[in-house]
Order: C-alpha cells, then structure tokens, then sequence
C-alpha cells in the first residue's frame, strides 16, 4: 500500500484544477421504455465533499451517476456537474491492452501521444502498486490492481468530479477493505468531488462526508445521513457501527 506523500503526489500531479462547483440534483426523473428508474432524485454534492450513495441493487444508481457524467439525460429534472470522469461499474479495462496502456488511455482520449501518455501514466505505477505489470494484460492482474489501474485511468482524466460506481464491489473483503484505506488515503490529501456508489453501507460510513439512501426502484431518497467522524476510520469504530446500523434500519435491512 501507499503512503500519504506518494499518494497525494500521483493525485496532484493527475488533476488539472481545485474543484470550486459542485453536483447538483434536482427532481431528476429517468425510466426505459416503461421501466422507471429514476423517481424525482434531489441531491448535493458540495465542491471537495464526498457522497455516498447506498441502495439496493437494480434501484437506479448506475444511471444516476450516468446522468451526472452526461452519458444519460433525465427525463424531466435537471442534473449539473462540472466535467465528471466515470469509473465504470466492471471495471472496463480494454482485455487487448497492457496495464499502462489502459491506465493511458485517458489522455490518449484527450490527444497526448502515444509515448507521453504512457510516460506520464508510468509516473504514477510506483505509488499505485503497480510496478513491475505495465505490460499485463488486465486476466493477468489481480482484481484489486485491475481496479486500481481503472481508478488511474479515471484520475488521469484531470476532471475535477469523479463518479465512482461501486468501485469494489467485485474485490474479495480483505482486498475491498484494502482499497477502502487506499482511497480513503487518496481523498484526504487531495480532495475531489466525489459521487461514490455503492451497495455497502459500511464502505459509504468509512468513506463519505454523507450518505444518500435510495429506495427500491425507481429510486428516490429516503433519507440522508451526515458522516461528521475524523479521519483515518476504521471499521470497528463505535460510531461507524453505529452508522451503519442506521443506514441498514433506514433502508429496512436487518442490521
Ligand atoms: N440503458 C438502459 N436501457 C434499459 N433499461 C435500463 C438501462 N439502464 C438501466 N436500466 C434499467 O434501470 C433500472 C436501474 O438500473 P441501474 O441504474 O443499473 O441500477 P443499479 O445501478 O442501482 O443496480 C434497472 O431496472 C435497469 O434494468
Ligand atoms: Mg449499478
């Protein structure tokens, strides 16, 4: 794992302004064909904050943030956002390219070369635990690196909000709860505008400033929790469990 300083030395270099707007969400309603996904959501996202949010699967949070990054509209509501990068829900790492191929791809997107994309990826493989597997193919990487190198890429992007859905979902405890304090690192030193989603309850008390609770689908806000703990957390910290505790009774969940 990282230290602070490496760290905060990757996300410095990898972002291209302080945050100074932030999200806004206001009565966003989306649905497919007859299908409702979104039921009139309303949320905020203050510039540097990190949300979270937290329902059950199928309610609508992928396409929320979809709306956020501009890659969905709302039917009828509105949803702003300063440039918004997306760390998809899989992980969507091109299988054909190596590790430092993907994590460049970011400013390829944005018309580097080839050779400066790659270099200026490169400088982050070090503090991201990546050294050594610059020519992997992602089925050669683990599942918390292949997150890692989609999170590289995603800061790489230079946008100043990152939509960040359920980011470990598929990782094993012991690597999720790894990945946990490597973010939650990560944010500390250089505060981003962060929509976090995820299905964890305990992931969004260790990581969140708040908590959004969406219903079943269509999704609409049940309530919001405020997550005022210092940091570092740790899971086994009274008001985390505490936290936790609330957010599953609020949602309905046996705690
Ligand atoms: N592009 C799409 N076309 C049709 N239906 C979709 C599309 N995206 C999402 N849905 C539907 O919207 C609902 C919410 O999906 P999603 O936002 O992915 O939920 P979550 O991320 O909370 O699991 C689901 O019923 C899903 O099938
Ligand atoms: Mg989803």
């Amino acid at each position: 794992m990282q230290t602070h300083t490496e760290m905060g030395a990757a996300a410095r270099d990898a972002r291209s302004d302080p945050p100074s707007d932030g999200i806004v969400v206001a009565d966003a309603h989306k649905s497919f064909g007859g299908v409702d996904a979104l039921a009139g959501i309303s949320l905020r996202v203050a510039p540097g904050e990190i949300v979270a949010v937290v329902g059950p699967s199928g309610c609508g949070k992928s396409t929320l943030l979809e709306c956020v990054c501009g890659l969905q509209r709302p039917n009828s509501g509105t949803v702003s956002s300063p440039p918004a990068a997306l760390m998809p829900q899989r992980d969507a790492l091109l299988p054909w390219l190596s590790a430092l191929d993907n994590a460049a791809l970011a400013l390829r997107a944005v018309g580097e070369t080839r050779a400066r994309a790659r270099a200026r990826a490169h400088e982050h493989f070090e503090e991201f635990g990546l050294t050594g597997f610059e020519r992997a193919r992602p089925s050669e990487l683990s599942g918390g690196m292949r997150q890692r190198v989609a999170f590289l890429r995603t800061l790489l992007t230079g946008r100043p909000v990152l939509c960040l859905d359920e980011p470990f979902g598929a990782l094993d405890a012991i690597t999720r709860g790894q990945m946990q304090q490597w973010l939650a690192e990560a944010l500390v030193l250089e505060p981003r505008t962060v929509l976090l989603v995820t299905h964890d309850v305990e992931e969004a008390a260790l990581l969140a400033d708040s908590i959004v609770l969406l219903s079943s689908r269509p999704a609409n806000v049940v309530t919001t929790l405020p997550v005022a703990l210092p940091r570092p957390r740790r899971r086994s910290d009274a008001p985390i469990v505490a936290l936790r505790e609330r957010a599953l009774q609020a949602l309905g969940e046996p705690a």
